[in-house]
């Protein structure tokens, strides 16, 4: 008999063929949002779940759901899971590391290109039809090229990242849990590792990719944007959360920073509304792993996860290996 999932959210429709291959699957090609409880329903007697960052895998969900073996999750963030009740719970948890970095280091370098030079704020001014002269001064903006780029949290996004800028000629400087190894910094552009605050000082283009967690919450704060240069950049690509938003909007507001460029947010997709009054941001919806084969590749690694899990296989990308044989898989 085939084992039963959820798949929490539309995907693409060859993956959800290859699933059905291996599982009984309950689809959501609607794209309905379960809130908790819903969500807790629709997984009675699952084996699995196909989930994404806007499923909350809290430690009722796991409660409420003996018969569940595995959560994985179609992202390389898992801030939306409740790790360690997940374990407790012997439910293995798995992630899509790896497939996304170079798409989502894309996405990174555009916002800080966007942000500098200042693209989208310029693009909305004309297509509002306010264009009728050249102006010496015309949306000026900062450089890219020839600058400092800080990146916090170096990763493999992050270390993508500092390759990049390579070509633009930046001196990169970056901060960590822990020092890189000098092969990779030397690959990362010679990165050169700082403390926090002295990045923040120096940096003209503040890059966050660090992954969630409540110790981080508000890395970013007023006190920390205070430290940075006024024509500075920050940009946010890790998780909301990460920056405090209200700091940030008032920051913003009195020009103490250039601008920033945001792709993740407090409380998304309701973000701090005080953003769209301001002229000197820009905004995406959370996209930054988002072109065709990235995406593509992390549904495929999701669903290899699963399969493996439900298999009784270690599954590539598990994220809690305390969490095996705890409950036997059948
Ligand atoms: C996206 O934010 C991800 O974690 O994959």
């Amino acid at each position: 008999m085939k084992k039963k999932i959820l798949v929490a959210r539309e995907i693409f429709p060859e993956v959800l063929e290859r699933l059905a291959q291996h599982f009984e699957v309950e689809a959501n090609q609607q794209d309905q949002i379960f809130s908790e409880a819903e969500l807790a329903k629709k997984l009675a007697g699952k084996d699995g779940v196909f989930s994404t960052l806007s499923e909350r895998i809290s430690p009722a969900v796991l409660q409420a759901c003996p018969d569940l073996q595995a959560v994985c999750n179609m992202a390389v963030g898992y801030n939306n899971i409740d790790l360690s009740a997940a374990t407790a719970a012997g439910v293995l948890v798995t992630n899509t590391p790896e497939v996304l970095n170079e798409t989502t280091a894309d996405f990174g370098f555009a916002l800080m290109m966007a942000t500098a030079r200042r693209v989208t704020e310029s693009e909305q001014w004309l297509r509002a039809g306010k264009w009728d002269r050249w102006r010496f001064d015309g949306f000026m903006g900062n450089d890219v090229h020839g600058s400092t780029l800080g990146i916090i949290g170096m990763g493999r996004i992050g270390q993508a990242i500092a390759r990049r800028s390579m070509g633009f000629d930046m001196q990169v400087i970056y901060h960590n849990r822990s020092r890189l190894d000098p092969a990779l910094e030397a690959r990362a552009n010679n990165a050169r590792y700082v403390g926090r605050e002295e990045l923040l000082k120096t940096a003209d283009h503040v890059v966050l990719v660090v992954p969630y967690s409540p110790a981080l919450h508000h890395m970013i704060g007023a006190a920390e944007i205070a430290l940075m240069k006024p024509s500075a950049t920050l940009v946010n690509i890790a998780r909301g959360g990460v920056v405090d938003d209200a700091a940030l909007i008032a920051a913003l507001k009195e020009k103490r920073i250039a601008g920033a460029g945001l792709d993740v947010f407090e409380n998304e997709p309701a973000f701090n509304r005080g953003f769209l009054e301001l002229s000197n941001v820009v905004l995406t919806p959370h996209i930054a792993s988002s072109s065709r084969n990235t995406r593509l590749a992390m549904a495929n690694c999701a669903a290899d996860n699963l399969i493996a899990a439900l298999d009784g296989r270690q599954p590539p990308n598990l994220l809690n290996p305390d969490s095996a044989g705890k409950k036997q898989v059948q």
